[in-house]
């Protein structure tokens, strides 16, 4: 395994022009943010060895090198689910090869379902932490212990001071964000109301099918991450109707500019 990543690494920095130390998972949401990546390089996943092959719908794969608000960064394109079939190794193998690229920091997007009776749809939320709900855990099996701890902490999977950061950033541009718990699910079911209701009482505020995953392996390997969620559907009691893929897509589309603005400031302050 730890082959295959260098491998991979060794690939793409015979051909990247620069070295990024920020990584970027475009979910849903984020989209807006790749075309303001400039004097870039644009490598298919298709082209990458030992990389997967995204399938779902409105995720193109590719990776972009750039700069971003004058900062290198390296960002996906379309990343891979669980749902679609892969293993958990391969869902999160890109963040593993970014950290072999050099990349410090992962900025992760994505749409979720929203729990909280707070929110309301097309609102931004800050994950300040999560519950992960996927069958399978992405560090099961041997542990590599170049890349992290058999048992690693996980008592601030997601940066404070970059969530701190955030919320200045969002004040100065008069942003309205929330923050909360974001619940890692399987997919690609999105939820019973309850589901929904069982998803808030033990303690989450959004729920969605990404982000998790990629968030422990990161930071198992000593990464910084922050994340976001749009909130696309609402999983609360009264509020809840019927949701589809297209929605999801056309709330993110709506408010990414947004998120986008936002995670291109923190980045421009890290
Ligand atoms: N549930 C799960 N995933 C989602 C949802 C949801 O309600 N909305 C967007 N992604």
């Amino acid at each position: 395994m730890l082959q295959t990543i260098q491998q991979t690494a060794d690939f793409l920095l015979s051909v990247m022009k620069t070295r990024p130390k920020v990584g970027i998972i475009l979910g849903t949401g984020l989209g807006d943010l790749a075309n303001q990546i400039t004097d870039r390089q644009e490598i298919p996943y298709s082209e990458i060895p030992n990389f997967p092959i995204s399938t779902v719908k409105g995720h193109s794969g590719k990776l972009l090198i750039g700069k971003l608000g004058g900062v290198d960064v390296l960002a996906m394109q379309g990343r891979f689910h669980f749902y679609e079939g892969y293993p958990m190794e391969k869902v999160t193998f890109p963040v593993r090869v970014m950290k072999f690229l050099g990349i410090e920091t992962l900025f992760v997007s994505n749409a979720a379902g929203g729990m909280n009776p707070e929110f309301e749809i097309g609102e931004l939320m800050i994950i300040n932490d999560h519950i992960n709900l996927f069958p399978e855990h992405p560090l099961r099996g041997k542990n590599y212990d170049e890349l992290g701890p058999r048992f690693p902490d996980m008592h601030e999977v997601y940066d404070r001071k970059l969530i701190a950061k955030a919320f200045e950033i969002a004040a100065e541009h008069n942003i309205r964000v929330k923050q909360g718990v974001y619940v890692g699910t399987q997919g690609p079911t999105f939820e019973t109301p309850a589901e929904y209701k069982y998803f808030s009482i033990i303690g989450g505020d959004a729920v969605g099918m990404s982000t998790v995953p990629e968030a422990i392996v990161a930071h198992h390997m000593g990464m910084r991450v922050f994340g976001m969620s749009i909130i696309t559907d609402l999983g609360v009691e009264g509020k809840i109707v019927e949701v589809s893929h297209e929605e999801v897509q056309e709330v993110g589309v709506k408010k990414q500019p947004l998120m986008a603005l936002i995670m291109t400031e923190l980045i421009k302050s890290l």
